[in-house]
């Protein structure tokens, strides 16, 4: 007899990832790294925490970039699939897209959001108050720019409202944390040929229609890293320990510092915990690299260079004495000898830096 069937996702990760330009001009954002990994592989390693074996990724922009980083995900204990849109379907469009794929209870994630709910907890929580559509909810100092969600004292959905313009209707700062249990007979709601939002749409539809939706708030790390500020605050939140890894960072740890095979450290040079530095790295001498560095595979350090609270991402050249902090570096950018690069500049990919220049934010 066939055992159960496998626990099933559908990840959206067919946004253009505007806010995270110019990263995103590079890379779609659901593979952007994080620690040296793509990000979706944090995805996927907390679905798999949690029992889930089926994924299926709803795409539309630069697939390419997502099948290169992630192709099957075999290493990752999952089959993953793909389907694709050829124009943009919208969140609600996206799920529909992937509805052949999947039966019974299925969770739905938005790809962009680093976060470790106890996610077997939420299928209990599902099951228990016979729950048709589970959200997850989060709390947020400002929730403007968010899904707004209202419940009852019981948990039951009273209302979602998607990015509110007025603000009488901030009513609450309780919102859509972006991870979702859907009993995937209600897809059908959801038009087939035709962009939606399952935010605009599909949730409200479901309260108007009284179908039993709850909202569920567990105490869990959370973060949309949709734009470069949260982007390199993830990292840094994984690094100090302020969130779970469900990855560690490729490489050996010791002392705070992960470390990937054939990378050059010159005696002389300082890796300042934590620190991620990624394979066939150069770290030249005297350089100081940490706290709070992230390295990508390839990326040259020069001597008496300084890279604190800064991402860099592939094959960087860093020139002497050149000075990196809080900052993100997109592949292949060029920092000449001297050069500063301050606090929140993000560089897109390729870039050249003169020597002894200053870039701020
Ligand atoms: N397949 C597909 N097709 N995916 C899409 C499309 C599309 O046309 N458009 C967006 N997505 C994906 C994005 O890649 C992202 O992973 C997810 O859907 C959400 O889109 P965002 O563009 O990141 O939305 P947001 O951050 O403004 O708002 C959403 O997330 C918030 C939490 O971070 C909403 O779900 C809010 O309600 C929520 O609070
Ligand atoms: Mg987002």
């Amino acid at each position: 007899m066939a055992g159960p069937p496998p626990l099933q996702a559908v990840i959206l990760a067919g946004g253009q990832g505007t806010r995270l330009r110019p990263l995103t001009l590079a890379r779609a954002k659901p593979v952007v790294p994080l620690l040296n990994r793509p990000f979706l592989a944090y995805q996927l390693a907390l679905l798999r925490a949690h029992g889930v074996t089926d994924v299926v990724l709803a795409c539309s922009y630069r697939v390419d970039d997502v099948r290169a980083a992630l192709g099957d995900a075999e290493h990752l204990g999952i089959r993953l699939r793909y389907v694709v849109e050829d124009d943009p379907l919208g969140t609600g469009g996206g799920v529909r897209n992937a509805a052949d794929l999947v039966a019974g209870t299925l969770f739905v994630l938005n790809g962009d959001i680093l976060t470790d709910p106890d996610l077997t907890e939420m299928r209990r929580f599902h099951e228990t108050r016979g729950s048709r559509t589970t959200i997850y909810l989060q709390p947020v100092p400002d929730p403007r720019q968010y899904g707004l969600v209202e419940t009852g004292p019981d948990g039951r959905l009273r209302a979602f409202r998607e990015k509110p313009a007025a603000d009488e209707e901030i009513t609450t700062n309780t919102i859509n944390a972006g991870i979702y249990l859907i009993d995937a007979e209600l897809l059908s709601r959801i038009p087939r040929d035709r962009p939606s939002s399952i935010e605009r749409e599909f949730f409200p539809a479901l309260i108007a229609d009284n179908i039993p939706c709850f909202g569920w708030c567990p105490t869990a790390y959370w973060r949309d890293i949709g734009n470069p500020s949260a982007y390199r605050a993830a990292q840094l939140d994984m690094l100090h320990g302020r969130a779970a890894m469900p990855l560690a960072p490729p490489g050996q740890r010791r002392d705070g510092i992960w470390l990937d095979g054939g990378s050059t450290v010159d005696p002389a040079a300082r890796i300042v915990p934590p620190a991620v530095v990624g394979a066939r790295v150069v770290l030249g001498s005297r350089c100081r690299v940490g706290p709070g560095a992230v390295i990508g595979d390839g990326t040259r350090i020069g001597p008496d260079a300084r890279v604190e609270g800064a991402i860099l991402w592939e094959r960087v050249e860093v020139g002497a004495g050149a000075v990196l902090q809080d900052c993100v570096l997109g592949a292949d950018v060029r920092i000449g000898d001297g050069a500063r690069v301050g606090p929140d500049v993000v560089l897109a990919s390729g870039t050249t830096v003169p020597e002894r220049a200053t870039l701020t934010a």
